[in-house]
């Protein structure tokens, strides 16, 4: 199956994951894990907004630092900007934080409630140039279905 494919496969699963289940600990591990096994990435997780500061949630992989500041990293960048940010080579990406010595290439896509991120979605591939706009699109609208939880 190429990207697309899998990602259209994931969303159906989502959807139905999420379906009359409004915690978001428990909606946020599942999504995790879905999309961690079906994609073959090396980290996928959820940080969450809590003050200055995102604190690691659930996530599947590798253990990861806990706290991230607004403005720091490829996390709080995404925070702060309100976007996805995707990096092809995190050498490249000043500031970025190593959790992994492993992680090659990352994507981050902010989760909105009430029109503010207050989450992120984090995926590290052990891969150089893994993310595009396709990982992009397809992300954004998964993260949706995690916003009313956040409200
Ligand atoms: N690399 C991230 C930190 C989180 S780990 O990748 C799980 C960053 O630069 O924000």
């Amino acid at each position: 199956m190429v990207k697309e494919e899998k990602y259209i496969q994931i969303l159906k699963e989502a959807a139905s994951l999420v379906e009359g289940e409004t915690d978001l600990i428990a909606n946020m591990a599942n999504l995790a894990a879905l999309v961690h096994e079906s994609m073959g990435f090396w980290w996928t997780g959820f940080y969450i907004v809590r003050g200055e500061e995102l604190v690691l949630g659930p996530f599947q992989g590798p253990i990861a630092c806990t706290r991230i500041r607004f403005g720091r990293g490829v996390c709080g960048t995404a925070w702060q900007r309100g976007e996805t940010v995707i990096v092809p080579d995190v050498g490249q990406f000043p500031g970025h934080i190593a959790c992994s010595s492993q992680s090659r290439s990352e994507i981050v896509v902010p989760v909105f409630a009430d029109g503010k991120a207050a989450a992120v979605l984090d995926i590290d591939s052990r891969y150089l140039n893994t993310f595009n706009e396709t990982d992009a699109r397809y992300l954004e609208q998964l993260v949706r279905l995690i916003g009313p939880c956040l409200s």
